[in-house]
């Protein structure tokens, strides 16, 4: 089973995807977290360049960046373990690159579809947890969690949180966007405690695993 967290910088996925991996280990589930851009060495060098870099990279660069460390991570390791039937709970995927470089960035969506099915062999998540959180506020959370005031130096964001609040504004729609049209995608308020997040989650996964028979504890499970 794949699932996958998205929402804009500082929506709070990171600890929401620690508590889901904690309660399903616990639960005997076999479970791997891993998150995008990144998991592989490859992969890993590309987020570097991607966040890291004080170079500009072109939309159409980043797109592709983007989508080459995707490639690397499912072909190496999300497919893999997948078939091994362990759990795979991902922080992003395509619908990242659908919201930051598809209404972000203005590239054609058409195009990106088309790319996001190569780069990810046409896999999909089988649910996504959508965190909303407006971009001001996320700005907040992320200043606070740095311990920074809010009169800050640039040099404290990473290249992508450098884009600006418009461009966060457009992300945000982008992600609403997507939740209309996919019925995978489960909406979720970040402003709300991460205990009671993550209890929405558990109780969308257990109506969602009713009917599926490969989210029993792979222990449970014939062979
Ligand atoms: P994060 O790992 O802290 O979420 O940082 C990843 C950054 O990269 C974040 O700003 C979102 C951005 N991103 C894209 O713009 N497109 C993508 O396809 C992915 C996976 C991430």
């Amino acid at each position: 089973m794949l699932i996958t967290f998205e929402g804009i910088d500082g929506a709070g996925k990171s600890t929401q995807v620690k508590k889901l991996k904690k309660y399903l280990m616990e639960k005997g589930h076999d479970v791997i977290t891993l998150r995008e851009p990144g998991g592989t060495v490859v992969a890993e060098k590309i987020r570097d360049l991607l966040l890291e870099s004080k170079h500009d990279i072109t939309p159409v660069g980043e797109l592709l960046l983007f989508s080459a460390s995707r490639a690397e991570l499912v072909q190496n390791v999300i497919l893999p373990e997948l078939k091994r039937n362990k759990v795979v709970i991902l922080d992003r995927f395509y619908d990242s690159t659908t919201a930051y470089q598809g209404y972000g960035r203005g590239l054609e969506l058409q195009l990106l579809q088309q790319i996001n099915a190569i780069a990810s062999f046409g896999l999909q998540p089988d649910c996504t947890f959508f965190l909303d959180i407006s971009p001001e506020d996320a700005l907040i959370r992320k200043f606070s969690e740095k311990s920074l005031p809010l009169a800050f130096e640039e040099s404290e964001l990473d290249r992508m949180e450098s884009s600006g609040l418009a461009f966060y504004q457009k992300v945000r729609k982008g992600y609403m966007k997507l939740l209309e049209n996919n019925e995978r995608f489960v909406l979720l308020n970040a402003g709300d405690e991460p205990q009671a997040i993550h209890d929405r989650i558990i109780q969308k996964l257990a109506s969602l695993c009713k009917n599926t028979a490969s989210t029993e504890p792979a222990k449970n499970r014939k062979q």
